[in-house]
């Protein structure tokens, strides 16, 4: 899969913007967090701190690695930047677990995030192993899927955001939108990634 300029462009943008809304959370002020949860967020901080700075790493790095050009011109760069958005999807995997069982909603989101942050941490993990198994073409598969993980906490906030457009009930939107923002880019990356016999 080749990604356009305009694509690669937009994914940069809406990354970066929702890296910029969750730095609101930075100094931990409960009039900033998302009010249905402040109760839950004040008594989970840690994880919730946890979880966002991590996330907010890998959405912040993943688009780069990306850039075609990026990578060829600077190839130790993309090693680094590698790295650190997979310490990312750890911290903020693991800080996602732990907030996924109080998520708002109830039992349908909380599994929804709960699986979001499994196929997270498992996607990344296996890019990780095929590069260190010098696997570049099923690396290179395994981090589009991880980052169309990554990526849904930019659909998430789409999607929520349309929702209250259309007056939509909120609690009802969530739990739907607990798995819609994920599973469709996960099953749009496997498509994409899909190995074709013939192509190296
Ligand atoms: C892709 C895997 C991710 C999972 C499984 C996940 C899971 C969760 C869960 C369970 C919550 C609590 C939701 C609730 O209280 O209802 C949460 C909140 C939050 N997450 Fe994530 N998250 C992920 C990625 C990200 C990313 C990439 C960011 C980017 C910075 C992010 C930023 C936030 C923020 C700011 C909150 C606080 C609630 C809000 O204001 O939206 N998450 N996340």
């Amino acid at each position: 899969m080749r990604i356009t300029r305009a694509g690669w462009a937009i994914m940069t943008v809406l990354s970066t913007l929702i890296v910029l809304l969750a730095a609101r959370y930075a100094g931990l002020d409960p009039d900033d967090f998302f009010s249905e949860q402040r109760a839950t967020y004040l008594a989970h901080e840690l994880p919730l701190a946890v979880h966002i700075s991590g996330a907010a790493v890998a959405l912040a790095v993943g688009p780069w690695q990306f850039a075609a050009r990026l990578r060829r011109r600077w190839p130790r760069l993309h090693r680094v930047l590698g790295v650190i958005y997979l310490l990312g999807c750890l911290v903020g995997g693991a800080g996602a677990l732990l907030l996924a069982p109080v998520a708002y909603g109830g039992a349908v989101a909380r599994l929804g995030f709960a699986c979001l942050g499994a196929a997270w941490l498992v996607t990344g993990g296996i890019g990780l192993r095929m590069i260190l198994r010098r696997r570049v073409e099923d690396h290179r598969r395994w981090m589009v899927r991880s980052f169309a993980l990554t990526f849904a906490a930019v659909t998430l906030r789409l999607m929520l955001g349309a929702a209250k457009a259309a007056d939509l009930d909120f609690r009802t939107s969530y739990l739907v939108i607990a798995w819609l923002c994920w599973v469709p880019n996960l099953v749009l990356a496997c498509w994409f990634t899909r190995p074709r016999p013939g192509r190296a």
